[in-house]
This record gives structure tokens, C-alpha cells and sequence, in this order.
């Protein structure tokens, strides 16, 4: 399948994929032919069972995504804002919801849609001339891709609303002190450091990796005790799969497990 303003590609024999926005022409601003390009790429890779893990990152030096676009933005209705930030939102949704982990690769500018998409990955790699924020204000709106949700979750909600009512933009150290990003890299050495993260996680079980995704994510949702009944849950159905034969195996007879997803 082609898209216009995506690429989707491949590594390790299907068990990553790598998705890049690519519109460097607009700093990968995220246009609706965008969002829709977005939407099928996710849907391929949540069909697929083969991929263990999705890194995001942006085309070119200096963006991952600069925003939603602002040209295309500039003549929309109320109306039309609202479908606009609705689609935008499914994208994110649909980020979130992917069953496997997925890494943002943030290259450069991560501003307004473009630290929004960021934030809906399961967490960030940055490069040390990452620059992130959500400067909407600065264009008479506020966030309309979930900033304003993410932000203070991720970073609590004082640090968040400074950040969305002054349109402040922080660099990849403070991104980092502040637990907006988990690590910080060369930029010559961001697409390295998410191959090898990403190598990681897909040579561990993949049902064990999934339902932790799942423990983590749902549980934020839930009370402590509740959180912790999920638990329990996807501990059991784990024990039924042949990858926990495998694991447990594997370890007291000493050698490295061979993991099927099954
Ligand atoms: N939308 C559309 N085009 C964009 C864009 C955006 N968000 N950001 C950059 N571009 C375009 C520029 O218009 C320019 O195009 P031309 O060459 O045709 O003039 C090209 O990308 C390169 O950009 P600059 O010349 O501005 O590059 P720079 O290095 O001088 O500045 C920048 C880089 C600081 C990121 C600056 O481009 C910028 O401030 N961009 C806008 C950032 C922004 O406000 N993002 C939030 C958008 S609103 C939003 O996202 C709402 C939401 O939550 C859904």
C-alpha cells in the first residue's frame, strides 16, 4: 500500500515496524490526507501479528511533527474544527490503543499535534535538539489533538497548564527533568537507540509484553485494588500460554528461551 505523506516500512524479519511522517516540506505538519494516511498505517500494523513493536518518527533534520497544519487550519469553520480535532483524536486513540509498544523517535520540533502524537506513544526517545510544546495559544486556540489531557497526565497538572497557557517550549533536558521523554540521545544515534529498544522488547514473549501494556494502561484508569484484580487476570491467562513453558524452561535448564507469541 502507498500513502502520500507517511512511509511505512519493516525490520527484523516484520517484528518492527517504522512509521515516519513525511511531509518535510511543512516541517510534517499534520494535514487531514495526513491524519487519514496515519489512521490505515495504524490499522495495518494492528492487524498484523507479526509486529512486536511500532516506532514513530518525523522525516528530515528538524521536525518529528510541528503541529497540526496551520494552512489548512486557517480557513476552517467551527464545524469543520470540530471533525478536524475529532479525526486528529481518533488518530491518537488509535496510537494508545495499539496492543504493542510503541516509541516516539522525536527528531526535532514535537509542537502543538506534533508533542499531542508524541504523548500518545507509550513513551519518548528524543534527540538532544528535540523541542517540544504546545503553542496553540500563540494562534488564538487552545490543544484540539488530546494536549491538554496528555500533557498533565504525563507531567502533572501545574507543570501542563503553564506550559499550554504561556506556549512555553522546552528543550530535550528539560523534557527529560520534567518526564516528558524517558531518554535522551545524539541526534545521529536517535534511530539506533529505538532499533535497539525496540530489538529488546521483541525478543521477549509477546503475549507476556502485551498484557503488561495492558496491566499499565488500563490500570491507570482503575483504583489501586481494582488495578491490581486486572492483574491478576493477565497473570493467570499468561500461565496458559506455551511462551511461559518456554520462559520457565528455559531458565532452569540454563539456556536463552525461544518465544513463539503462542
Ligand atoms: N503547519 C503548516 N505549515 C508549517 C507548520 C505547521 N504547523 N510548521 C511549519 N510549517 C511550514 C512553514 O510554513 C514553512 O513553509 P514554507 O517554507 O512554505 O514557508 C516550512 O514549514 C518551514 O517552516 P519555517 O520556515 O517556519 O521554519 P523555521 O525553522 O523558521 O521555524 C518552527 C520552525 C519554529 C517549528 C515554525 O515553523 C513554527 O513555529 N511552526 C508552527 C508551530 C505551531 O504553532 N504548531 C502548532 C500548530 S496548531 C496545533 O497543532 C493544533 C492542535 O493541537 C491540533
Amino acid at each position: 500500500m502507498t500513502y502520500q505523506n507517511i512511509i511505512l516500512e519493516h525490520a527484523e524479519a516484520g517484528k518492527i515496524s517504522v512509521l515516519t511522517v513525511n511531509r518535510p516540506q511543512a516541517l510534517n505538519a499534520l494535514n487531514a490526507a495526513t491524519l487519514d494516511d496515519l489512521a490505515s498505517a495504524l490499522a495495518r500494523v494492528a492487524a498484523d501479528a507479526e509486529v512486536r513493536v511500532l516506532l514513530i518518527t518525523g522525516a528530515g533534520e528538524k521536525a518529528f511533527i510541528a503541529g497540526a497544519d496551520i494552512t489548512a487550519m486557517r480557513a476552517m469553520s467551527a464545524l469543520e474544527a470540530q471533525a478536524f480535532s475529532e479525526k486528529g483524536q481518533r488518530v491518537m486513540q488509535a496510537i494508545e490503543a495499539l496492543p504493542i509498544p510503541v516509541i516516539a523517535l522525536v527528531n526535532g520540533y514535537a509542537l502543538g499535534g506534533g508533542c499531542e502524537l508524541a504523548m500518545s506513544c507509550d513513551w519518548i526517545i528524543a534527540a538532544e535538539r528535540a523541542v517540544f510544546g504546545q503553542p496553540e495559544v500563540n494562534l488564538g486556540i487552545p490543544p484540539g489533538f488530546g494536549g491538554t489531557q496528555r500533557l498533565s497526565r504525563l507531567v502533572g497538572r501545574a507543570r501542563a497548564l503553564e506550559l499550554v497557557v504561556t506556549g512555553r517550549q522546552v528543550k530535550a533536558d528539560e523534557a527529560l527533568r520534567i518526564g516528558l521523554v524517558n531518554e535522551v540521545v545524539p541526534p545521529e544515534q536517535l534511530t539506533e537507540k529505538g532499533l535497539a529498544t525496540a530489538r529488546l522488547i521483541a525478543a521477549k514473549a509477546p503475549v507476556a509484553v502485551r498484557v503488561s501494556k495492558q496491566a499499565v494502561q488500563r490500570g491507570l484508569d482503575l483504583d489501586l485494588a481494582n488495578g491490581c484484580v486486572l492483574e491478576t487476570s493477565l497473570f493467570a491467562f499468561a500461565f496458559g500460554t506455551a511462551d511461559r513453558q518456554e520462559g520457565m524452561t528455559a531458565f532452569v535448564e540454563k539456556r536463552a528461551p525461544k518465544f513463539e507469541g503462542k
